[in-house]
Parts: C-alpha cells; sequence; structure tokens
C-alpha cells in the first residue's frame, strides 16, 4: 500500500456515517485518498460527500450492500458496529459478527488488498485491575456483555480469515462529536453525580479520536502491518478522579461526585442486570456490569507494539484534546 501514491488509492470506509468514521474521513482524504463512506443514515452520509469522499448507502447485514461498496476499491477500513453497553444479542450478532464476516468475504471474492478491522480493547474487560494489557492477552471468550462478546466473535472471524488485516483495539475515544462517553458522564454529573469509587484512584487509558485516526492510517499504509493486532491509547494513563478534575477545570463545570463503597455496589450492580436479562429487557439498567468494571477497576493497555512497529505516536495530548472539546462546545 504505502508504495502506491495515496491520491491514487480508493478506500472504503464502514462506518463512516459515526463518531471515528468522520475522523477517519477527514485523515484519508488529507493525505489524498478517495474514500467510499458507507453506512445506514442518509442524511449524515450525504452530508459527508465532496470531490474526494463518495457516499454509499448499506446495511453490513447485507452481502450485496457491502460488495455493491466495495467495487473497486484497494483497501477496506472496517470501522461500523453497533456499538452499545446493552441491546440484545440478535442485533449485535447481525451487525458484529455477520457484517463482519460478510466484509471478509467481500474481500476475498474481491482480492482487496489490505483490511483495517476496528476492534475493542473492551475484549479485555474483567472485575480486575489490569496494567499495561498487551495484545497477547486477549482472552479465548468474554461474555461480559453483548457488544465484548460479538467484538470478540468478529476478531476471531479475522484470525481465521486469509485475508491481509490489520486489527487495531483503540481504547475510550475522546473528541468532539462523541455521543457516548463525555454526554453520558455530564448528565450523571447533572442528576445524581459521578461514583466516584475507591477514590477515583483507578486508572483510566483514553485515546484522542483524531490519534486513532491517525493510527488507522498507519495500519493502512505501513508494510509491516497486514496480519498484525495493535492496542492504541494516547499512552497516558491517569487517575479517573485527576481525569474528570481537568475536564471540569477546563470546562468551567463543577464536578458532583458520589462517593460509593465499590464491593457491596458490584454486588448490587450484578443483581440487577442479571434480573434485566432474565427478562430479556430493552432498557438498560441504570448502571451495567461493564460500566462498573471500567469505574472500578484499572485498565491500561501497553502500545509498544504499535509505536515499535509503525512508529506511532500521539499527535494531541489529554491536555490538548480536553482543551480543543471544551473550546468547541462554548462556541457552539
Ligand atoms: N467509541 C469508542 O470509545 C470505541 C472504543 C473502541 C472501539 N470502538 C470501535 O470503533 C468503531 C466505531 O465506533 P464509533 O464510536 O464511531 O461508533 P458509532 O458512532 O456508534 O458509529 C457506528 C457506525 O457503525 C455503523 N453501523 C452500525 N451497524 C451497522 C449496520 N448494520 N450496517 C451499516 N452500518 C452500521 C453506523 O452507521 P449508521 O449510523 O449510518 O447506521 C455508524 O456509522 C466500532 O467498531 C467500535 O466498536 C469504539
Amino acid at each position: 500500500m504505502k508504495n502506491r501514491r495515496a491520491n491514487k488509492l480508493r478506500v472504503l470506509i464502514t462506518g463512516a456515517t459515526g463518531f471515528l468514521g468522520k475522523y477517519i474521513i477527514e485523515e484519508l482524504v488529507s493525505s489524498g485518498y478517495q474514500i467510499v463512506a458507507f453506512g445506514r443514515n442518509e442524511i449524515v452520509g450525504h452530508s459527508l460527500e465532496s470531490s474526494q469522499v463518495t457516499f454509499v448507502k448499506g446495511d453490513l447485514t447485507n452481502i450485496e450492500d457491502v460488495r455493491k461498496a466495495a467495487l473497486g476499491v484497494d483497501a477496506i477500513i472496517h470501522a461500523g458496529a453497533l456499538s452499545d453497553v446493552w441491546g440484545l444479542w440478535q442485533d449485535f450478532y447481525h451487525s458484529n459478527v455477520i457484517g463482519t464476516q460478510n466484509v471478509l468475504t467481500v474481500c476475498e471474492e474481491l482480492n482487496i488488498k489490505r483490511l483495517v478491522h476496528i476492534s475493542s480493547p473492551s475484549i479485555y474487560a474483567k472485575a480486575d485491575h489490569q496494567f499495561n494489557i498487551s495484545e497477547e492477552e486477549a482472552p479465548l471468550e468474554n461474555n461480559l456483555n453483548y457488544y465484548i462478546k460479538s467484538k470478540l466473535m468478529a476478531e476471531q472471524l479475522v484470525a481465521q480469515s486469509a485475508v491481509p488485516t490489520v486489527v487495531l483495539r483503540p481504547r475510550g475515544l475522546f473528541g468532539i462529536g462523541d455521543v457516548s462517553i463525555v454526554p453520558r458522564l455530564l448528565r450523571t454529573n447533572n442528576t445524581i453525580g459521578i461514583p466516584l469509587l475507591n477514590k477515583g484512584k483507578q486508572f483510566v487509558d483514553m485515546t484522542c479520536v483524531e490519534n486513532v485516526a491517525y493510527a488507522i492510517r498507519l495500519c493502512l499504509e505501513h508494510e509491516k502491518a497486514p496480519g498484525q493486532i495493535y492496542n492504541l491509547t494516547n499512552d497516558e494513563p491517569m487517575p479517573f478522579k485527576d481525569l474528570l478534575d481537568l475536564f471540569f477545570k477546563a470546562s468551567g463545570n463543577s464536578p458532583h461526585y458520589r462517593k460509593l463503597p465499590a464491593k457491596p455496589l458490584e454486588v448490587i450492580v450484578t443483581l440487577i442486570e442479571g434480573i434485566f436479562l432474565k427478562c430479556r429487557l430493552k432498557k438498560e439498567p441504570p448502571l451495567t456490569r461493564y460500566t462498573f468494571y471500567l469505574l472500578a477497576y484499572s485498565q491500561t493497555l501497553s502500545i509498544d507494539k504499535i509505536k515499535r512497529e509503525l512508529g506511532y505516536r500521539p499527535k494531541l495530548s489529554i491536555v490538548e484534546g480536553v482543551q480543543k472539546y471544551v473550546d468547541y462546545h462554548r462556541k457552539h
């Protein structure tokens, strides 16, 4: 991929209409690529169009849609996924497992030169503190929630396929356009207060979304990347409370913390989630086990491999990312 001029390469991006998708488009367009942007949301999809970007409406669960979008492309970035902490298994299975299988089948049929598959470090999640996790530490099974289960199954499909694929596991995406982490945090802050377990001393490892898009381009271009799996973060793990204090100080808001005892809460959360699952309730429990683990346990990743092999260095620091986010929201 590196030997050909980027401005002649056509890249299909699934999940182009999502949070990360728009940043991947920006990164690749500025490097001269031609983009086929794939997604279901037509309004967002058409808003992405330009001289370098064509939108193709489609569903990952329909192989014909994927085939049509992939005709004539050199590479695929597969970032499309149902990305949520709660929902029905069949929805996760169809979008994330069948969707990935469809992408792999089309890659084989059309002899696509490279696939960059966006996975997730949530596959490492467990009820324990974990530091400096390396790529080899992925479990064979993790049924903590359906999202994790489906992302792990998707990775296993990739591993079994002959398609030249690079797997990227970016941790906790942060940036403008995020509708998940920060909005949830602010909502909780303004209502019940942010649950602070273990005094907020557990380590979190975030990634500015701009750095993820940059790393994806490295995965697309670097000759050493195919066949590899890479963790990705900003390489700035910090205690949860320090990150929150940084964010609230920059935004001028006051944090409302609610100190809670971790162990009794874990029992309650597990019990409530069990009831929701047994009753097949579509509504999300007030706190899922997965979110509880994020709040209670440290999880940091080793990104030595991507630094060593692809020369990745974060372009934007956490402080810069927070400032950028806050400045944007002051103006809008
Ligand atoms: N956000 C994070 O913190 C994080 C962390 C680690 C890994 N990841 C991974 O990064 C990728 C992007 O995440 P994101 O945060 O950008 O999520 P997002 O904003 O929810 O975007 C998801 C994208 O996937 C598309 N999609 C979902 N199901 C589809 C289907 N059946 N057919 C076609 N398109 C479908 C959506 O398209 P439409 O909206 O057009 O339907 C949307 O463009 C995902 O693979 C996710 O697992 C995210």
